[in-house]
């Protein structure tokens, strides 16, 4: 699956941009302030329907504006094209539209590759909270196995039921018996997500590693995941039970994978809490790449990487290792100030900005 264009019409600076894109590598250049992260939102916006930046998606409209639009135009390994449109209004909120007609996101992702994003703020992945950790190791393993995919959701539904059951009971509205099938109902939808995660997870720990190695990390860096409750469906189940009492006085479940945590380590510290801002950024890379390295091998469809800025802060020898990374296949985009922190290979396709608008466009 290829992104063949991006256009903002209009978002944050860009009143109107159009950029093609072709497969592999491509650059965009261009001084501070230009509008290169912008551009990269657009795509992460059409394709999503979500920022990567902000929470409010209202932050897109151009000043004294009061919608922004983004599009990308998708081709399918079989050649067919499709368009995807994103839009936030003040007046009329936001829409995400497939070939011009509204469309659930499970239809939409369907229709698009994965993306995943390097970029400063995207470090809370490494520094934030465990819930981080464990929503983005989900979105990998249901690109890896997609037959697994609903295994979050599913287990978040049955959470949420028992949570409320708990509440209930709690409030005497309920009676802990009650509880016998919710336990044995929530660890069976507990065990395949917990074996999901392992299993992802040992797949990622060798390549996240060397990666790490080879992009400069000093000491050894590993991943590791820590579920809270793990084994067999029974075994899970017979954590509830022994939890029982402890959960009606919390007033919710304290057994599960909602409070898994996938352990990032430098030297067996914890570089969550430890790391420095350049272990914490290498550490993020390395884990954007194994995941894309086990993508490939697994023949899965791999993510657009977005990467923005990565190249100011890595040495000439990394950023070759990285681009070398990065034409192993799938397509990437990466944003530079200038050409000098770009390797040979990734200047083959550059776009410059601010981009040129033919007179055509502009008329
Ligand atoms: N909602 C908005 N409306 C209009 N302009 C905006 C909006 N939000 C941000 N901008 C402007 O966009 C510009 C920044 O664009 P962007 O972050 O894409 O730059 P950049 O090329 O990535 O720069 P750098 O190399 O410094 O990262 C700033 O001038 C900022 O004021
Ligand atoms: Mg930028």
């Amino acid at each position: 699956m290829l992104v063949t264009a991006v256009e903002a019409r209009p978002l944050r600076s860009l009143a109107q941009a159009r950029v093609e894109l072709g497969p592999g590598i491509v650059s965009l250049v261009g001084p501070n302030g230009i509008g290169k992260t912008n551009l990269l939102e657009a795509l992460y916006f059409a394709l999503t329907g979500r920022s990567f930046r902000t929470g409010d998606r209202r932050d897109l409209i151009p000043f004294g504006e009061s919608f922004a639009r983004a599009e990308a135009t998708v081709r399918d390994d079989d050649g067919i094209e499709r368009r995807l449109l994103a839009s936030v209004s003040r007046a009329e909120g936001r829409r995400h539209l497939l070939d011009g007609s509204p469309a659930d996101p499970a239809t939409i992702s369907y229709n698009r590759p994965p993306v995943a994003v390097f970029a400063p703020d995207r470090l809370a992945l490494i520094k934030g909270p465990p819930a981080e950790r464990r929503a983005h190791l989900d979105e990998f393993l249901a690109a890896r196995w997609p037959a697994r995919a609903d295994l979050r959701k599913r287990f978040g539904q049955v959470l949420a039921q028992r949570n409320a059951l708990v509440g209930r009971i709690a409030s005497h509205r309920a009676t802990p018996g009650d509880l016998d099938v919710w336990d044995e109902t929530m660890a069976a939808a507990a065990a395949p997500l917990v074996a999901a995660r392992g299993a992802a997870v040992s797949e990622l720990a060798g390549p996240f590693a060397s990666t790490a190695e080879e992009l400069g990390m000093e000491g050894a860096a590993r991943i590791e995941y820590a579920p809270r409750a793990a084994g067999s469906a029974e075994e899970i189940r017979a954590g509830l039970a022994e939890r029982r009492d402890a959960d009606i006085r919390l007033g919710r479940s304290s057994w599960g994978p909602h409070l898994d945590e996938l352990k990032i380590e430098r030297d067996g510290r914890s570089l969550r809490r430890y790391g420095s801002q350049g272990q914490q950024r290498a550490a993020l890379l390395a884990l954007l790449f194994a995941e894309r390295d086990t993508l490939l091998q697994a023949r899965r469809v791999v993510p657009l990487l977005l990467l923005d800025d990565v190249m100011s802060e890595l040495d000439p020898g990394r950023r070759e290792r990285l681009v070398e990374r990065l034409a192993s296949g799938g397509q990437a985009l990466i944003t530079a100030a200038s050409m000098d922190s770009l390797p040979d290979r990734a200047s083959g396709s550059v776009v410059r900005m601010p981009l040129v608008i033919s007179e055509a466009a502009a008329a």
